[in-house]
């Protein structure tokens, strides 16, 4: 590493290159600041150094100044060269000292106090985390439903939603939202269908890392819906909405049940499952399985082996949690299957959904949260491991 000669050195910039700040343009930031200090030779007067995560997340991304004090949200390039000119606008200024105070800027959020006193019972959050869609109506569900669950919620509990991505809050800033509540407690709850790569890796990486920032704070974490009896009542429904009567025998029908796709084996293991129980419960001589993404069988070759075996009327039956761009792009297949097979009768159920009863599920996985009962404490455990041995590269 470089060992500089800092005798001329007159202020020094340190640059946020915490996760947060990485992921709202911090490198571009760092280059941008390092390119106008360059080009206007302030390379002697003026140091940088690249910083972790300074406590300031919301603010991304965070610049400081020494030694006049000054802490920066920088959120675009005129910003980052104004630092160096020392001409930022006032409204991109989270802290400055004035008169030996520090103080905070007036758009800017108070933030959580590290010393909080308590008195009285503990405070617990229950934070349920969503997916998170491109397309918002599928975010709007998700609020709505669990805005809905909450009549059936102690209300001493206080309830929050927050998304893996595509959405707002994320879980980090969901975490946050929570303590700023006063939660002493954070009963993390996914709103997920599968065990796999979310549940077992991204959700407790933001938990651990929740961890390390709030110590003070205890965290718990509910496990995904998985296989569950309701779930099974849930698909029958699906069916049943599209004039499929579960206690008739069908000769000549298939389902074709149809999930996002998981490269993991247990997710994988569990559609199967999934499926074994719903064929128990539904009298169709073909119940095969297709994915829309990352794996095989796809929903096309799904359709043709319906096809093969004798299918006369097939129901697409999609296992999906909200509507999105996968389900417009299922919804125009089932279209274009109409067109390319006319002899076969095609009907393509509703999606799995927020649909009533998986309110019972949800409140199940939360209880077992919150009474310590919730295998997703040796999730978490699990990802710790995973982390020793393969290390994690944590983005938000
Ligand atoms: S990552 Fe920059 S302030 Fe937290």
């Amino acid at each position: 590493m470089a060992t500089w000669n800092l005798t001329q050195m007159q202020r020094h910039l340190l640059i946020c290159n915490g996760a947060t700040c990485m992921g709202a343009g911090a490198e571009e930031v760092t280059q941008q600041i390092r390119d106008e200090i360059r080009a206007h030779h302030l390379d002697e007067q003026i140091h940088t150094s690249r910083t972790r995560c300074n406590g300031r997340c919301k603010d991304k991304c965070v610049v400081i100044e020494y030694p006049k004090g000054t802490w920066y949200s920088v959120q675009q390039e005129e910003t980052a060269r104004a630092i160096v000119h020392e001409s930022v606008a006032e409204e991109s200024i989270i802290y400055a000292m004035e008169h030996g105070e520090r103080q905070r800027g007036e758009t800017r959020i108070k933030g959580i106090d590290k010393y909080r006193k308590r008195k009285g019972p503990k405070k617990k959050a229950v934070l349920f985390v969503g997916h998170g869609s491109r397309l918002e109506a599928g975010n709007e569900e998700v609020r709505q439903f669990i805005e809905q669950t909450k009549e059936q919620i102690d209300p001493s509990l206080l309830v929050e939603t927050c998304f893996l991505e595509f959405a707002s809050p994320n879980i980090e800033d969901g975490i946050q939202l929570c303590i700023e509540k006063g939660a002493d407690e954070v009963h993390v709850i996914p709103i997920i269908l599968l065990h796999a790569g979310h549940s077992k890796l991204h959700i407790p990486a933001e938990i651990e890392e929740a961890k390390g920032l709030f110590p003070d704070i205890r965290f718990t974490y509910g496990q995904t819906i998985g296989i569950h009896d309701e779930v099974l009542d849930i698909l029958k429904t699906r069916l049943a909405e599209v004039g499929f009567d579960v206690n008739q025998k069908h000769e000549e029908t298939a389902i074709l049940f149809i999930g996002r796709g998981s490269s993991d084996v247990d997710a994988k293991a569990d559609f199967y499952t999934i499926r074994e129980k719903l064929w128990e419960q539904v009298n169709v001589p073909i119940l095969e399985c297709a994915f829309i993404g990352v794996t095989t069988p796809t929903v096309q070759e799904g359709m043709e082996r319906c096809i093969e075996l004798g299918a006369k009327k097939i129901i697409m039956l999609p296992y999906f949690l909200f509507t999105g761009i996968l389900m417009e792009r299922m919804n125009r297949m089932a279209e274009q299957f109409k067109v390319d097979y006319p002899q076969t009768s095609i009907d393509i159920a509703g999606y799995f959904g927020y649909h009533p009863k998986l309110r019972t599920v949800l409140l199940e996985r939360m209880n077992q949260a919150l009474d310590g009962t919730s295998t997703g404490m040796q999730d978490l455990e699990n990802f710790r491991r995973y982390v020793e041995k393969y290390g994690y590269e944590h983005t938000h």
